[in-house]
């Protein structure tokens, strides 16, 4: 099986669209398995930037197909709002794009009370983008299913009842209840252009499978997000981990042949939840500054921290990491020293374990490295980069016991140290 799952190690926002879109040359499939327009996936070609929240970063190579797994929330306006942008920028996509009858849709409801809720204390920081509260409903089993666009009338009464049900909440968050006409409008032109592109996905990506094609899973979010594994409540409310990839889209954990994490070579969060290595000075900022740690969805600033291998050791356990890529390594350039998390000191001694619920009440064992000067952007082998950036690659090889199959070295798809393919077949 040709199956192949890339997944953030991290809290998300670790590089994916620049290296999915360019392993997507080796692919014949990209399915998104997890998440909505929460992510933010940034696809640099030439001097363009094009940032993609729910189609997959597959989708500017013109024979891959694009399917959005039912593991996903999809906001049809957003989504249809991305097809015309790439279409308007030359990508034809309408052909490629698949998706899943069985994903759900982010109605205005959903968005309101995301937003809501964190207008008052308490918020976890999370998009707005109506992604937890649609999620809920998928486990409340009141959810729409992109199925439903089919079925206007049923689609009606599903909504009605979901909203019936956030109606109280709210109030009592002291919002407007949207009339149901005004929540099923956006959804009257939009069914017309989704209807077509709805499949059963499962199906299709068995299919492609079993004819030896090579699909590759994009995770979304990143392993310290997911919903289970990650630093809960300040999490996502989906199953970001590889795990996910099955779940989400609908095929056995066989149809797996390969996990590979994205590693950023810092660290970075957004939104609330605890942070060992953050770095809350001048350090940080100019992490920020260099690295442009911006939320490609919201624009806030990314708070900024050194590489945590407590934190990754544990990722890799969680993915069953088979090789990792590193990005951003570039954006290291020019700081005198490197820090790196070793261990944590916790109440009962040194650990280099996952404290798990413990996460805030530890302290980082910060080692600090030598830096280099020299740019990086040229480098397209490992032995191109000056010794103390090797050596800083090696170091995080031997401490997650697996090869860094690729190092980014820039923004550009050249810009890219690539040690081998990603699928074996
Ligand atoms: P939500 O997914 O919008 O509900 O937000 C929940 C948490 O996940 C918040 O801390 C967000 O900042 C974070 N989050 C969600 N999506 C992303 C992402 O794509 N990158 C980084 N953080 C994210």
């Amino acid at each position: 099986m040709g199956g192949v799952v890339i997944v953030g190690t991290q809290w998300g926002d670790e590089g994916k669209g620049k290296l999915v879109d360019l392993f997507t040359e080796e692919a014949d499939c990209v399915v998104r398995y997890a998440g909505g327009p929460n992510a933010g996936h940034t696809l640099v070609v030439g001097t363009e930037r094009i940032v993609v929240r729910l189609v997959p970063s597959g989708i500017l190579r013109p024979n891959v197909r694009c399917i959005l797994g039912q593991g996903m929330v999809v906001d049809a306006t957003t989504f249809l709002g991305e097809i015309d942008e790439l279409t308007k920028r030359g990508y034809e996509c309408l052909s490629r794009l698949v998706l899943s009858d069985a994903a759900h849709l982010i109605l205005p409801y959903h968005t309101l009370v995301d937003g809501l809720r964190e207008a008052k204390p308490g918020g976890i920081g999370t998009t707005k983008r109506g992604v937890g509260p649609c999620y809920e409903d998928k486990i409340a089993r009141r959810g729409v299913r992109v199925s439903l666009l089919r079925d206007p009338a049923k689609l009606r009464d599903v909504a009605k009842f979901a909203l019936e049900t956030w109606a109280p909440t709210i109030l009592a968050l002291g919002g407007k209840v949207p009339t149901l006409d005004e929540v099923l409008a956006p959804l009257a032109s939009a069914a017309e252009r989704l209807v077509p592109l709805i499949a059963d996905t499962g199906r299709e990506i068995h299919e492609a499978l079993q004819r030896k094609q090579r699909v590759l899973f994009e995770g979304a979010q990143g392993t310290l997000l997911d919903i289970d594994h990650g630093t809960y409540p300040f999490v996502t409310s989906s199953s970001a981990a590889a795990g996910g990839a099955c779940i989400g889209s609908g095929v056995g954990p066989r149809a797996i042949d390969r996990v590979v994490g994205l590693v950023k070579a810092y660290c970075t969060r957004v939104g609330d939840g605890p942070f060992p290595t953050e770095l809350l000075e001048e350090t940080g900022q100019r992490l920020r500054d260099i690295g442009r740690e911006y939320g490609s969805v919201t624009g806030r600033p990314r708070r900024c921290g050194w590489l945590d291998l407590p934190a990754l050791r544990y990722a890799a356990r969680i993915n069953g990491l088979d090789a990792f890529l590193l990005t951003k390594l570039d954006v290291l350039t020019g700081f005198e020293k490197v820090g790196v998390c070793t261990h944590y000191e916790t109440e009962r001694g040194r650990t280099d374990e996952w404290p798990g619920d413990g996460l805030s009440k530890v302290k980082p064992v910060i080692e600090m490295f030598p830096g280099w000067s020299e740019s990086l952007s040229h480098a397209r082998s490992i032995n191109d980069l000056p010794s103390a950036a090797r050596r800083y690659v090696e170091f995080i090889e031997a401490q997650l016991g697996v090869p860094a199959l690729v190092v980014s070295v820039g923004e550009r798809r050249d810009e890219t140290i690539v040690r081998g393919s990603l699928f074996r077949n």
